[in-house]
């Protein structure tokens, strides 16, 4: 139905008969001329109408924005007044000799010249996707996972299927539940991730595994969660953590390098705590140079820690943000940089502010005056680096309320003065989590799942203090978002029961839910390790959109639903029955 794409015609075919097949993107009509623009997924080419061609002209006025055509026409080269040079083909025109109507469209829903609503787009999704920015996503999209599959395979990684129809396998979030005609009253849950099978793979003995798949989390969404989403999800046999961050590193340079055209240098490497010590966050964005920096000692005396109301505990902190840009911040600027660490819980927000540090105290600017003499300021510009112009915004608290305020803080800042770089690239590995966090109730969780080993010796040297023993666990963080996470794996039955233990999970549930992990880690179980990258916030950073729905064909809205199919949907009396499903309504639960 066609000999060349609309996109792909040059100057060098000139006199040239072409057969195309797409659709019209625009028309225009002269009287003597129509002038079509047509598109395919490659680009567009304009076609001229003659009136002197009577038919096809005729046929060409019934034309509507969209109907998908064929035209037969020889290529000619355009007046030069015509030429239109923001166009690849923009040189040339073709002469239509023949139309073929496939189908005349309808006015669609969509504008493309004008902003529609989300809930629009995502209704006519299949008509939003004609647009090239969103199909550029999902050709990139398709050259990175052939990359990614060249370059598994070369490293001796095997493509291996996993269930979707399978148990919970918990990633922190709800499952995705499918009952089972079969057993009436029984439900497949769809994996959050194929965690247990790559690891039951690895006993089977298959070395390297990797596979590119769908994984299910019904768990609060955000701009860059989906409830299906992709994982590239990879597990190998005898090696250690460095050895798999090494291999990932090499992918993830490749993938760079091949769609981007950057060289992305060696990945600094970060623990959890020095993570969230300098920058309050574990997934920080480098790309921001602000850090968080300690003061505690140099306000370690009574009357200073009387002063900011806390008390000489391991638990708390006093630290502080430099930001150079000191003199575009007026006092009403400050005020709401106060008002924003609050909603982290955070008591106050302090500030000094160096005009002329060579006056000494009067070129200062402080809500912290009463306590400021010049020893100290000079231990702060010391320890800070602190110039003439920079705002130093300082916060006592408890530790987590200072790392989280002056954390949020720190994006804020970057944000609201545009401090980053355009295309820029700052990958950072986060390694060394913690094994367990505790909640409220004094009861603890696994940080990453709860098949991540610990930390080698960690199990015996923080027994008893299990807050401080650490997981042998990386994620990989690009530009501050999480695009990977991964860790050394639980390899004897042994401790796997014990972490169970540890975070609450019953006897009786070990042998239900896991009875079958913990029977093969008994039948010579490998050591083993492994990763899963997001694919689909790989393709974000790629294409520099911060919305994950731009990078996926199908998304689903915030709330989980399908607003093109109306999924999800209600089912008859009769398909519940036959799954021995009765429907409450809401109010009675
Ligand atoms: P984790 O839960 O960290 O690890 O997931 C790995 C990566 O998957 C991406 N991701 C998501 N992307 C879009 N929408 C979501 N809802 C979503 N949730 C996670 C993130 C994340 O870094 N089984 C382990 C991996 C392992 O230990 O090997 C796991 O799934 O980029």
């Amino acid at each position: 139905m066609r000999t060349k794409y609309c996109g792909n015609i040059r100057i060098i075919h000139l006199h040239k008969f072409v057969v195309l097949s797409g659709w019209v993107n625009k028309i225009r009509n002269f009287g003597q001329f129509i002038f079509v623009d047509m598109r395919d997924y490659t680009g567009i080419v304009q076609i001229i109408f003659h009136s002197n061609n009577h038919d096809i002209f005729q046929k060409a006025l019934s034309l509507k924005n969209e109907s998908c055509i064929q035209i037969e026409g020889i290529v000619q080269k355009r007046d030069i007044k015509n030429t239109n040079l923001k166009l690849d083909t923009g040189q040339i025109e073709i002469l239509a000799k023949k139309i073929n109507i496939f189908n005349i469209s309808e006015p669609l829903p969509l504008d493309y010249l004008n902003n529609n609503s989300d809930d629009l787009k995502l209704k006519y999704r299949y008509l939003d996707l004609r647009q090239f920015n969103l199909f550029k996503n999902l050709k990139i999209r398709n050259e990175v996972t052939c990359l990614i599959r060249n370059f598994m395979t070369k490293k001796n990684f095997l493509d291996i299927e996993t269930p979707l129809l399978t148990k919970s396998t918990p990633e922190g979030a709800r499952d995705y539940l499918v009952p089972s005609r079969n057993y009436p009253g029984k439900f497949y849950a769809l994996p959050q991730s194929p965690q247990l099978f790559k690891q039951l793979l690895m006993i089977s003995g298959i070395d390297r595994y990797y596979q590119i798949v769908k994984c299910f989390r019904d768990e609060d969404l955000r701009s860059d969660r989906q409830p299906e989403f992709t994982q590239v999800d990879i597990e190998a046999s005898f090696l250690n953590s460095t050895k798999i961050r090494k291999i990932i590193e090499q992918l993830i340079k490749k993938i760079w390098l091949k769609t981007l055209n950057y060289n992305l240098n060696k990945f600094p490497v970060l623990s959890f705590n020095e993570a969230i010590e300098k920058y309050g966050s574990d997934k920080p964005d480098l790309r921001n140079p602000i850090e968080i920096i300690d003061i505690f000692d140099i306000f370690n005396k009574k009357k200073y820690l009387d002063f900011f109301e806390i008390q000489p505990s391991k638990k708390n902190r006093i630290a502080l943000l430099c930001f150079s840009e000191g003199e575009k911040i007026s006092r009403k600027k400050i005020e709401k940089y106060c008002n924003y660490v609050n909603k982290f819980d955070a008591k106050k927000l302090f500030y000094i502010k160096v005009n002329k540090y060579k006056l000494g105290q009067d070129g200062f600017q402080s809500s912290i005056k009463n306590i400021l003499n010049q020893i100290i300021l000079d231990k702060i510009i010391k320890k800070t680096n602190a110039k003439n112009g920079d705002i130093l915004f300082i916060m006592a608290d408890k530790k987590d309320i200072v790392n989280k305020s002056l954390g949020m803080l720190r994006i804020k800042l970057g944000n609201d003065f545009k401090i980053f770089k355009k295309n820029i690239w700052k990958p950072v590995w986060i390694i060394n989590f913690p094994m367990f966090k505790k909640n409220n109730l004094g009861n603890f969780s696994s940080v990453h799942h709860p098949f991540t080993a610990f930390k080698k010796n960690h199990e015996k040297k923080f027994f008893n203090n299990l807050d401080y023993a650490m997981s042998d666990s990386y994620d990989l963080v690009i530009n501050g978002y999480e695009i990977g996470g991964g860790s050394v794996r639980i390899h004897d039955a042994k401790t796997q029961k014990k972490v169970f233990n540890i975070i609450g999970i019953s006897k009786k549930d070990q042998k239900e839910k896991f009875g079958f992990l913990i029977e093969a880690l008994q039948y010579g179980a490998p050591p083993h390790a492994g990763i899963a990258l997001g694919l689909d916030r790989i393709i974000m950073l790629l294409r520099e959109t911060n919305n994950i729905r731009d990078v996926i064909a199908f998304p689903k809205t915030t709330s989980a639903s399908c607003l093109m199919t109306n999924a999800p949907s209600r089912l008859k009396n009769k398909n519940l029955n036959e799954l021995g499903i009765n429907i409450i309504k809401k109010s009675i639960l």
